[in-house]
C-alpha cells in the first residue's frame, strides 16, 4: 500500500515574526524536514503570542480543515508572552505527554537549558499537536527525534 502523506500544519508563534520584526527561520525548517520524511505541509501560519488567537486557528486546523498533524514552534519558554502550550492545552481532548517527554530527553543531553522547554503535546479529537521551542537549533533537534515515531501514533489516532 501506497504510504499515507499525513496532512500537517504549521505554525510559527512570534510576536517579531508577525510584526516583520524578525525573519522565521523555524517554520520553513519545520516544512524542509516534514517534506523529507514524506509528510504533506497543507498550511503554514504566522502569527503573534497571543492565546486567544492560537486557540482559534488550533480549533479551525483541527475542526474545519482536519489536520492529522499540527506542529508549532515558539512560545513555549518562561517568558511572559510565551502562551503555545496553554493554548494548546485548552483545546486538547486527550493528552499525549509521551512526546514533549521524548523531546525533552533527547534535548537534555544536548543542552541542560531543554529542562526549560513547556512543549506540550495533545491529541484534539482526530489531530495530534506538538509543540517544539522556537529556534531552528531547537527545532531541527526536537522534530528529528520524534518525527520516524509519529506515523504509528497517527495510524492508531483513526
Ligand atoms: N531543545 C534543544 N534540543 N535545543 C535547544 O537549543 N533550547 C531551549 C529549550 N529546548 C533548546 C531546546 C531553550 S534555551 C528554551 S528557552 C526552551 O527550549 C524554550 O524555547 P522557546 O521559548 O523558543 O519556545
Amino acid at each position: 500500500a501506497m504510504k499515507k502523506r499525513w496532512k500537517t500544519a504549521i505554525i510559527t508563534l512570534s510576536d517579531k515574526g508577525y510584526a516583520g520584526e524578525r525573519e522565521d527561520k523555524s517554520g520553513p525548517l519545520i516544512l524542509e524536514m516534514i517534506e523529507e520524511a514524506g509528510y504533506e505541509a497543507a498550511e503554514v501560519v504566522l502569527l503573534p503570542d497571543e492565546q486567544q488567537m492560537i486557540e482559534e486557528k488550533l480549533i479551525e486546523l483541527c475542526d474545519k480543515k482536519h489536520m492529522d498533524l499540527i506542529l508549532t514552534t515558539g512560545g513555549t519558554g518562561f517568558s511572559p508572552r510565551d502562551c503555545t502550550p496553554e493554548a494548546t492545552l485548552a483545546v486538547a481532548t486527550r493528552n499525549a505527554p509521551g512526546i514533549a517527554e521524548a523531546m525533552r530527553y533527547a534535548s537534555l543531553q544536548i543542552t541542560p537549558r531543554a529542562m526549560l522547554s513547556r512543549a506540550a503535546s495533545v491529541i484534539r479529537n482526530q489531530t495530534l499537536i506538538v509543540n517544539l521551542p522556537g529556534s531552528p537549533k531547537a527545532v531541527k533537534e526536537n522534530l528529528e527525534c520524534i518525527i520516524q515515531s509519529l506515523p504509528h501514533g497517527l495510524e492508531i489516532m483513526k
